[in-house]
């Protein structure tokens, strides 16, 4: 399987796959790590590892069409068959999301569907959990579609909310979590054991 990860910051998640797959835990290739941010640390980590790193924004095309398209001819130009976004802040195109129908991963540091959607990101998704007074929250891997933080849910962890933590200490333990999650959810696409009906998504063991 050839991944292609799509980054907006520093990659944490980024480095957890490029591990795995380097150490053979995930059997899959990190073939292109394309990120919507010229400074995000996640393409110098990706270059480190000589993996082609590509910066591509919509800003620096005159129209959708052209942006569209640069992002086809990327993704065909490194034979990708499978996408996963780690901590990507845009909307993938509708019709990037067509042609790689249930091949396309999000995750997202709570338990959807709550606290997900538009604006909830980053150290706002920890806040907003605490300040519910949530005693649980967690990590969620979900099948991208049109929506943001929506699709059919692949794999979710919780990580217990304790009195004393603030978003920061949170989401320490939330990504050390996600590091452990996200590798293991793309080595069952890469060994096809994911079945998607509808919403519902099974594992075959
Ligand atoms: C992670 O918390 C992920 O769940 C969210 O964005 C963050 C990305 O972190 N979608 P990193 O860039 O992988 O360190």
């Amino acid at each position: 399987m050839r991944i292609a990860v799509f980054v907006s910051g520093g990659g944490t998640n980024l480095q957890s796959i490029i591990d795995a797959a380097e150490s053979g835990k995930l059997s899959a290739e990190v073939s292109l790590v394309l990120s919507s941010k010229s400074d995000a640390y996640a393409l110098e980590r990706a270059r480190r590892h000589n993996i082609p790193a590509v910066y591509l924004s919509s800003k620096e095309f005159q129209s959708r069409d052209y942006f569209l398209h640069a992002m086809f001819d990327v993704l065909d130009e490194h034979k990708i068959d499978f996408i996963a976004l780690a901590g990507y802040m845009k909307k993938v195109p509708p019709e990037i999301v067509k042609k790689y129908k249930n091949r396309i991963t999000n995750i997202h540091p709570a338990l959807l569907p709550a606290f997900g959607g538009k604006g909830m990101y980053g150290m706002r998704v920890h806040q907003a959990v605490i300040e519910y007074g949530c005693k649980v929250t967690g990590v969620t891997i979900h099948i991208v579609d049109e929506e943001y933080d929506h699709g059919p849910i692949v794999a979710q962890k919780c990580v217990p909310v304790s009195d004393q933590d603030t978003p920061e200490t949170l989401a320490e333990r939330v990504l050390a979590i996600e590091h452990l999650l996200y590798p293991q959810v793309l080595e069952w696409f890469a060994q096809d054991k994911v079945i998607v009906s509808g919403n519902i998504v099974k594992v075959s063991q």
